[in-house]
């Protein structure tokens, strides 16, 4: 495999010293090739460093001495045949969701050019790919709009899903952001000798799948609390007969219409699914295997969240709980006639200990209260068409939709335990997760939803914008993204053999 090292220039135009060190370089790495292949040995790979006139002093300092050594290091160690290597002149963010969109235009507004690698093909592909066609935000539009763009004056005050991807669509338009899709992150680990960060992806391209190692100073981690499926192990899964499928694999009850259908889980997810089924003419059976706490999505005609907000800038967090549940019991009746029972910790509470959502009713408990909605207890085991639950009932089946939430990827490719937990959330609780050692950063892990994320993403850029100025000691400028410069300069870049 071609094997080249690029280093991501500032702008395209090259000087004239320039031009005579791309000759240089290029003339040294053709004796290189020529001596290896007259003496079989394998070569490394030669890099090429790019100056330009525009870049100034401080600037060409810095790439100088930031690169050369260390990258002369990197390529001793590195395995010659295996990968490309593009070094990246900026952060690298690893994922185009919201969180990691956020943070690249943030960035941009503080003039620093970054790389967002993403594995799906789209951007936001948990919108785009992974819910189901009813969604819409449970929140209202001005808790979940990103930094420095608000939703249109047009949207309602829950924007469907349709509308949120657009208006995502949009704001990577807006701050240019341009992510190299379909590239997976396999793994990321910080090399202490030369102080950078090395990330291998795999990229795959119809049937061709290449390896790249991106090597950078800042990581920021942007692959989100949704980034995998939890499927349960539930005895007799295998044997099942029906379809299952995981909620992320929902989308329309349309196709379950007349069916029985097993909903196993009560988040956000399964009161949804369950209800879009229930809508479509199935008929679902929700599986409720400890507690929940089921609020209403408005009270007095005002966001549940807007009011839990407004009352905690006066109120403690107990008190906001204890006023919440008064009036969800007064709005909702008890739950626990319906087999809904509450957990014994406060809805805040348990969100801020465990980041247990409280599910936000959209019209599930009506249905429930009206039969079209059966509420059971945990699962025993499946057979090929039934399901036999805790309580000894057996139900029969013809479908089961796993509603059993998602989980953190990053364990499985970050090979860093100091800012990073084994569950794959950073260690350090909100406000403080968002900021790790050597130029590692983290968005979107503060199980605070978009909210969360734009505050992560404003103060990870703050922080990278203050060490680029001081560094570069240039005024604050717009700059397109350094990845798409390298791929967009002539083939003189390439000297790959
Ligand atoms: C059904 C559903 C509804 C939701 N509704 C709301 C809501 O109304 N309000 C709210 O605030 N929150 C909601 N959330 C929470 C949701 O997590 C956030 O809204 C938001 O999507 C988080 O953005 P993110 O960028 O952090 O993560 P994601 O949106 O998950 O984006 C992460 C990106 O990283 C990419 N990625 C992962 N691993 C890698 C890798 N190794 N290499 C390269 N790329 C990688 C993924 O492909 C993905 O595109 C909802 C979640 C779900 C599942
Ligand atoms: N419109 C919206 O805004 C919207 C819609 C959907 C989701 N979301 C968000 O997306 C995130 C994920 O939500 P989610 O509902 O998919 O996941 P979730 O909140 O993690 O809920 C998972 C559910 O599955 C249950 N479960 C797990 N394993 C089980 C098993 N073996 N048997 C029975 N039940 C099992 C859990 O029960 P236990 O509690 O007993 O563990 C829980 O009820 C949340 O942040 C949520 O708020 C938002």
């Amino acid at each position: 495999m071609a094997n080249s090292l690029y280093i991501i220039p500032f702008t395209p135009y090259l000087s004239l010293q320039t031009k005579l060190t791309h000759i240089i370089f290029s003339l040294t790495k053709f004796l290189k090739y020529q001596l290896s292949v007259l003496l079989h040995i394998p070569i490394s790979y030669t890099f090429t460093f790019f100056q330009n006139q525009n870049q100034s002093k401080t600037e060409h300092k810095l790439c100088n001495s930031i690169t050369m050594e260390s990258l002369f290091r990197l390529a001793d160690q590195g395995n010659a045949f295996s990968s490309r290597y593009i070094w990246v002149n900026g952060p690298i963010i690893v994922g185009a969701g919201p969180s990691g969109l956020a943070t690249a235009a943030c960035l941009r507004e503080q003039g620093v050019p970054f790389v967002v690698l993403e594995r799906a093909d789209c951007i936001a592909s948990l919108w785009q790919k992974r819910t189901y066609d009813r969604l819409k935000l449970h929140l209202p539009k001005q808790f979940c709009q990103l930094p420095k763009l608000p939703f249109p004056e047009e949207f309602p005050e829950y924007p469907t899903k349709r509308q949120f991807i657009d208006y995502l669509e949009s704001y990577a338009k807006k701050f240019e952001i341009n992510p190299q899709f379909n590239e997976c992150v396999q793994s990321a680990r910080y090399d202490q000798t030369s102080g950078f960060w090395r990330v291998k992806t795999v990229s795959s391209n119809g049937s061709n799948c290449n390896e790249v190692e991106y090597i950078c100073r800042w990581l920021v981690v942007a692959t989100g609390e949704n980034a995998e499926c939890v499927t349960p192990d539930i005895e007799g899964l295998d044997e099942f007969q029906g379809e299952i499928m995981h909620a992320c694999d929902y989308k329309s009850g349309e196709e379950f219409k007349g069916k029985k259908v097993l909903v196993v889980g009560c988040g956000n997810s399964g009161m949804e699914v369950s209800l879009d089924l229930c809508n479509h003419n199935a008929s679902p059976s929700m599986v409720v295997r400890s507690s929940v706490h089921v609020l209403p999505r408005e009270i007095f005609w005002r966001s549940t969240f807007e009011l839990a907000t407004l009352m905690l800038q006066w109120l403690p967090l107990w008190l906001v709980d204890k006023i919440l549940l008064i009036l969800a019991w007064f709005l909702l009746g008890n739950t626990a006639k319906y087999g809904l029972k509450r957990p014994t910790t406060g809805p805040l509470e348990l969100k801020n200990t465990t980041g247990k959502t409280p599910v936000l009713d959209v019209g599930t408990l009506e249905k429930i209260r009206s039969g079209g909605i059966q509420v059971v207890p945990g699962t025993k085991r499946l057979t090929y068409d039934q399901v036999e639950l805790v309580n000894g009932e057996m139900l029969d089946i013809d479908a089961i939709v796993l509603a059993t939430g998602y989980r953190s990827n990053v364990p499985s490719w970050l090979q860093e335990s100091e800012f990073f937990a084994k569950n794959g959330y950073p260690k350090a609780p909100f406000p403080n997760g968002w900021k790790g050692k050597s130029g590692l950063y983290a968005v979107g892990f503060t199980k605070r939803g978009l909210s969360g994320a734009s505050c992560d993403a404003s103060k990870i850029a703050l922080d990278i914008g203050k060490v680029w100025k001081k560094e570069t000691n240039k005024p604050k400028k717009r700059t397109t993204p350094g990845h798409r410069r390298c791929i967009s300069i002539p083939a003189v870049l390439d000297f790959s053999l």
